[in-house]
């Protein structure tokens, strides 16, 4: 395995390869690498002749009073489980590089960062996302990127960035990874105190909850927001940042569940922020 830390040689690698016509998949993360993680990998390795990965702590992505200090680094282990898994190239830039002093241009996707974590994290995050991730296509230019449905609001508002600026790669979009709990795997669980992990599992629970109702036959947005909010809140170790019920396709929020809904949360629990969604309809699925 390749390990690549400038920009430049990333760009030199990326044209050799498109030289030699080799189907290149992309894994942009910001390491602490987990499961989930490692199944955009298996995927990419699958079903490409090279798989390159990110490794990239993105500052532009925490708002101010963010966990960008504490988010996990773990770059050893991240080297080994990427290598076990048969990325070829890890891409591992500095912050410094990715962002020199003169820099003025970013990327911003505006309807679809509206709502869920646009609203509570604040529009600069996803403008953090939408233009580290332009620029690592740039540097990298995959055919194909991975992202994970975990993050359902980042891949469609890439997807959307992908499509208006003409980017030539496809944008393909894996399942979300859970423990055997059910709790969605995060590089951030490594941070939940562990007297609290059996919590953590509220939100899911609280989705679960939903979909229940939802096969027996409740509807209106609002009784189903009521009793998901009630389970979440049970436990005063939980902070309920946001719970919406949205179209899965513009996220705006509906009023009544007469097709797919995508169901999207994210709680806080011992200084941890967590998110978590689900995707249901009038006709199922009932399980994920
Ligand atoms: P990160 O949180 O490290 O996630 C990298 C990719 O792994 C994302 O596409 C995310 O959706 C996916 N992923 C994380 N947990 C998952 C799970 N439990 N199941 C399936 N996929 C999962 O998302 C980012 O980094 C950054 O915003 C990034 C896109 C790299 C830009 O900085």
């Amino acid at each position: 395995m390749e390990i690549i830390e400038d920009i430049a040689k990333m760009q030199a690698k990326a044209e050799e390869l498109i030289i030699e016509k080799a189907t290149r998949g992309f894994v942009p993360t910001m390491g602490a690498l987990h499961e989930g993680h490692l199944s955009l990998a298996r995927r990419s390795v699958e079903e490409n002749g090279v798989t390159i990965m990110s490794v990239f702590v993105n500052p532009a992505q925490f708002m101010p009073g963010e966990d960008y200090d504490s988010y996990p680094r773990t770059w050893d282990e991240d080297l080994h489980l990427a290598e076990e898994v048969g990325v070829d190239i890890v891409f591992h830039p500095t912050a410094g590089q990715m962002y020199p002093p003169r820099r003025q241009t970013t990327v911003q996707v505006h309807e679809l960062t509206k709502n869920l974590c646009g609203m509570s994290r604040g529009l600069g995050h996803f403008i953090g996302v939408t233009t580290v991730v332009a620029k690592l296509l740039n540097i990298v230019r995959p055919t194909t990127a991975y992202f994970g449905q975990k993050d359902a609001q980042q891949a469609l508002v890439i997807q959307r960035m992908v499509i208006d600026l003409n980017f030539p790669v496809k944008i393909s979009v894996c399942p979300i990874v859970r423990e055997d709990d059910g709790l969605a795997l995060s590089s951030r669980n490594r941070n939940i105190p562990a007297d609290l992990r059996p919590r953590a599992l509220a939100l899911r629970e609280g989705l679960s909850l939903g979909r229940e109702m939802i096969r027996n036959r409740v509807y209106d947005a609002q009784s189903l927001f009521n009793a998901m909010c009630v389970h979440i809140l049970r436990d005063d170790a939980i902070e309920l940042d946001y719970l919406h019920i949205v179209s899965p396709e513009t996220l705006d929020d509906v009023d009544k569940v007469d097709d797919i809904v995508l169901i999207a949360g994210a709680i806080k629990i011992g200084g941890v922020r967590l998110i978590d969604n689900i995707l249901v309809g009038p006709g199922g699925p009932w399980e994920d």
